[in-house]
C-alpha cells in the first residue's frame, strides 16, 4: 500500500507535463475508445487537404498489433515546394497574417487550445492507437501539456517588447523582435502531439509561417489537428502540415531555399546531417537530439521517491524519451538495496494493451525501434552487464519489450553510452560526488540529469557541475512550459518550450534614426 501510495504521489510531482493546466484540463480516468474513426489521411497546404502530387501513400501501423492501419498521403519535393509557397505567400508584407494584431495571434492559440481541449478523448484515443502509448497517459499527460503549451504561447504575442538604445549622438535607436519566416518543422514519433504544439506555439507566437513535417510512424493526430487549426481560424498558409518520409520529404524541407529557419527534433545522427546542410545557407536552425541523461542518487535520498523516480526516469513513455534518465548513478550504501527495490518495481510494471487503465507499458513504436532494443540487451549481456530482470521480446504479437533492469553496469558498456529509447535501465556504482560529477559528464550528450539527495547544498552543487539543459533535483521530466529544454553538448542547439524558444523564431532588428537638429 505504501508503495502504491508513493508512487501516486511521485507519478504526479513527475508529471508536472499536465500541472498548469489542472484548472482546465482535470485528471480523470475515462476509457478510451479502442476505433477511434481516422478522419484525415491528406495533406494540409494552404488550408486545404489534398492527396501527395504523385497520388502516393504510405502505410501507418498499429505497434500494438503490427497490423497496418491506414495508408496516408506521402508528401515528395513537388509538395514541399507548394507547402512553402504557400507559407512564403502567406508570411508576404501586407498579408492577413502581417497585419494581425499581435493579440488576435494569440487569440488563435487559444482557440486552436480550446478545439484540442474539447477534441480531447478522441485525439487521445488516435494518439494511442498509432503510437501505442498508455491511454491513461495520452489522456493524461499528453492532450493536457499540448493544451497548456497553447495557452502560454498565447500569452506572448503582444508581450515580446524592444528595446530603446542608448546610442549616443543626435540617434534615436530601438530594437525589434520580427519573426524569422518561413520556418520548416520536423519531429518524430515519441510524443506526436506534444511535440507539434511545442511547435505551433512558439512559430505562431512570434509570427512566423510554418511547414510541418509529421513523422512517418504517427501521422494521424497531426493530420487531424489540421482540421482544428482551419477551425480556429489561422489564415490560409500559415500553418501548413505533411505527411512523409526523412529523406525525401524531410531533406527537401530542409534545403528549400524559402524556407528561413529550420526546427528539428529527432536523433542525433539526422540532426548531424541537418546541420551540415543548413549550415550550407546559414539557415537558422535548432535541433532537439539525443541523450543519455544521468540520474544521481545518493545514499542520503529519500530511498522510496529515489527507487520510484528513477523507474519513472527511464520507463515512462516506453523508454522512448530523448531526456531517459537511462545511467543510474548510486552511491554504494544503498546500491544493493536499490538494485533489489528497483526489480521488485519493475517485474511490477504493467506491460500490455494500452487501452487496458491499469497498463503502465505499450509497446516500441516499431520493429526496427524493438530489434535495436534487443540487440543493445545483447550488447549489455555479453559485456558482463548483470541482467536483473527482462531482456526479451514481450508476447508474439506487436512490439512489445520486458521491462529490463542491468546492474553491474561498467561505464564502457553500449548500453551506459548509448541511447537504446526502449524500457532498458543501467545502474552503476559510484563513491563521491568529484567522481559521479565527472562520470556524469563523460558523455558526448547533455541534455538532462537528475540528482536525489536531502542535501540540498550538496544537490546544488552537483547541479552546477553538470553539463546538461535540464537538471531536475528529487524529481524528473517536470515539462513545465515556462522551462526551457535542450542540450548540451550533441544533446542539440537552442531551446524547446519556454521564453528561449521564442528567441530562436525571431530576428532582432535595430532602427537608428537621426534626429534632426533645427530646433537647435
Ligand atoms: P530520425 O531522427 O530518423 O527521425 C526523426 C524525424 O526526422 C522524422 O520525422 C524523420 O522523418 C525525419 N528525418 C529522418 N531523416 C531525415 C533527413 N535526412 N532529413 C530530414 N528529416 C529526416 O529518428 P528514428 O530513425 O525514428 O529513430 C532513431 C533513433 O533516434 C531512436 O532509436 C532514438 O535513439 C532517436 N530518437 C530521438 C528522438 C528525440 O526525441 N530526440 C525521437 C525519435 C528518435
Ligand atoms: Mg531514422
Amino acid at each position: 500500500m505504501l508503495s502504491k501510495l508513493v508512487s501516486r504521489q511521485v507519478i504526479n510531482q513527475g508529471l508536472r507535463l499536465a500541472n498548469r493546466t489542472a484548472s482546465t484540463v482535470a485528471q480523470q480516468k475515462i476509457v478510451g475508445d479502442r476505433n477511434p474513426d481516422i478522419k484525415h489521411r491528406r495533406l494540409f497546404i494552404n488550408n486545404e487537404f489534398v492527396d501527395a502530387y504523385s497520388k502516393n501513400v504510405f502505410e501507418v501501423l498499429n505497434p500494438s498489433t503490427g497490423d497496418v492501419l491506414t495508408e496516408v498521403a506521402d508528401a515528395s519535393d513537388r509538395d514541399v515546394d507548394l507547402a512553402v509557397k504557400a507559407a512564403k505567400d502567406a508570411f508576404r508584407l501586407g498579408s492577413e497574417w502581417r497585419r494581425m494584431d499581435p493579440a488576435a495571434r494569440g487569440a488563435l492559440l487559444n482557440k486552436l487550445a480550446d478545439l484540442i481541449e474539447r477534441d480531447r478523448a478522441y485525439l487521445a484515443a488516435l494518439e494511442t492507437l498509432n503510437n501505442g502509448k498508455p491511454f491513461q497517459d495520452s489522456y493524461n499527460v499528453d492532450i493536457p501539456h499540448c493544451v497548456a503549451v497553447l495557452r502560454y504561447y498565447a500569452g506572448w504575442p503582444d508581450k515580446m517588447n524592444g528595446k530603446v538604445l542608448p546610442v549616443g549622438g543626435d540617434f534615436f535607436s530601438y530594437t525589434r523582435r520580427e519573426p524569422i519566416g518561413v520556418v520548416g518543422q520536423i519531429i518524430p514519433w515519441n510524443f506526436p502531439m506534444i511535440l507539434l504544439c511545442w511547435k505551433i506555439g512558439p512559430s505562431v507566437a512570434a509570427g512566423c509561417t510554418s511547414i510541418i513535417k509529421l513523422d512517418e510512424h504517427t501521422p494521424l493526430t497531426g493530420l487531424y489537428t489540421a482540421e482544428l487549426i482551419k477551425e480556429a481560424g489561422f489564415p490560409p498558409g500559415v500553418i501548413n502540415i505533411l505527411s512523409g518520409d526523412g529523406p525525401h520529404c524531410g531533406a527537401s524541407l530542409v534545403k528549400h531555399p524559402d524556407v528561413h529557419k529550420i526546427a528539428f527534433t529527432g536523433s542525433t545522427q539526422v540532426g548531424k546531417i541537418i546541420g551540415a546542410e543548413t549550415a550550407k545557407l546559414v539557415k537558422r536552425t535548432t535541433l532537439e537530439l539525443g541523450g543519455k541523461s544521468p540520474n544521481i542518487v545518493f545514499a542520503d535520498c529519500d530511498l522510496d521517491t529515489a527507487v520510484e523516480m528513477s523507474h519513472f526516469a527511464l520507463f515512462f513513455n516506453q523508454g522512448q524519451c530523448c531526456c531517459a534518465g537511462s545511467r543510474t548513478y548510486v552511491q554504494e550504501g544503498i546500491y544493493d538495496e536499490f538494485v533489489q527495490r528497483s526489480v521488485e518495481r519493475a517485474k511490477r510494471r504493467k506491460v500490455g494493451d494500452p487501452f487496458d487503465d491499469t497498463t503502465e507499458q505499450g509497446p516500441q513504436i516499431s520493429h526496427e525501434q524493438m530489434d535495436k532494443i534487443l540487440d543493445l540487451i545483447d550488447s549489455g549481456k555479453r559485456a558482463g552487464a548483470k541482467l536483473q530482470i527482462g531482456g526479451q521480446r514481450a508476447g508474439d504479437k506487436g512490439f512489445f519489450v520486458q521491462p529490463t533492469v542491468f546492474s553491474d553496469v561498467n561505464d564502457n558498456h553500449r548500453i551506459a553510452r548509448e541511447e537504446i529509447f526502449g524500457p532498458v535501465m543501467q545502474i552503476l556504482k559510484f563513491k563521491t560526488v568529484d567522481e559521479v560529477i565527472e562520470r556524469a559528464n563523460d558523455s558526448d550528450y547533455g541534455l538532462a540529469a537528475s540528482v536525489f539527495s536531502k542535501d540540498l547544498d550538496k544537490a546544488i552543487v552537483v547541479s552546477n557541475g553538470l553539463r546538461a539543459g535540464s537538471v531536475w533535483v528529487n524529481t524528473y521530466d517536470n515539462f513545465d512550459p515556462v522551462a526551457p529544454f535542450g542540450g548540451f553538448k550533441q544533446s542539440g542547439l537552442g531551446r524547446e518550450k519556454s521564453e528561449y524558444s521564442l528567441d530562436s523564431y525571431t530576428e532582432t532588428k535595430c532602427v537608428t534614426i537621426k534626429i534632426s537638429e533645427r530646433n537647435s
